[in-house]
């Protein structure tokens, strides 16, 4: 199935958000944008899977946090990479951003959920993901844009420009039995 063009779909935010400079860059196989409320079909749970453990949730429930996160304004960036010939997602990364009180008031971007389809790994696509997240982040401007990773990710987020700085503390909670009461 040929790649299905950005005006057929309801997108996550204005893909004029996307640094043409950066569209510009990526191999003519592929084609960067928003997600899309659609995406579900197009295998973003199947790429993600290369990251973590992914829980299905089935296709109403990701819609439904899809126009969750959409109706949260300037706050959820998530971009994929599509091929072009098949119309499936090879890549996918998110920005979400912070207001503060501190800073004057300033923002911070945080970067999450980098993943790269295996047979597209090492082909610059996670550098251009972290390029157009940081892209936005600033452009919304945040004064810093920040990401949790593990040792061995290290060197590709160096090469993509971010220093190592502190520590991450996490805190697990507990298994319930209830549903978590959403405010
Ligand atoms: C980590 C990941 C996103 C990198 O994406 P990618 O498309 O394979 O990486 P790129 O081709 O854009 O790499 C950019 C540069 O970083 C280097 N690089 C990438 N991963 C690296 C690693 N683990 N160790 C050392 N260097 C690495 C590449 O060699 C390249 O260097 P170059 O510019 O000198 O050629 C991808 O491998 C992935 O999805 N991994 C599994 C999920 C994951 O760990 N996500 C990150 C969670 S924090």
């Amino acid at each position: 199935m040929p790649l299905t063009p950005d005006s057929e779909l309801d997108l996550l935010f204005p893909a004029s958000l996307i640094s043409s400079e950066l569209k510009a860059q990526l191999h003519p196989d592929l084609h960067i944008r928003p997600l899309a409320s659609t995406d579900y079909r197009r295998g973003h749970l199947h790429v993600l899977s290369v990251l973590t453990i992914v829980t299905d949730p089935g296709e109403a429930a990701w819609v439904h946090q899809y126009h969750a996160m959409r109706s949260a304004p300037s706050t959820y960036y998530t971009v994929v990479i599509i091929n072009r010939s098949t119309d499936m997602i090879v890549g996918v990364g998110s920005v979400f951003i912070e207001r503060k009180f501190l800073r004057g008031l300033g923002s911070v971007g945080h970067i999450e959920d980098i993943a790269v389809d295996k047979d597209q790994q090492g082909k610059k696509l996670g550098l251009r993901i972290i390029q157009a997240l940081t892209y936005i982040s600033e452009n919304y401007g945040c004064y810093k844009t920040i990401l949790n990773c593990n040792d061995s990710n290290i060197p590709f987020y160096e090469k993509c420009g971010f220093k190592k700085k502190e520590n991450e503390m996490a805190k697990y909670a507990p298994e319930r039995q209830n549903s978590p009461l959403r405010l």
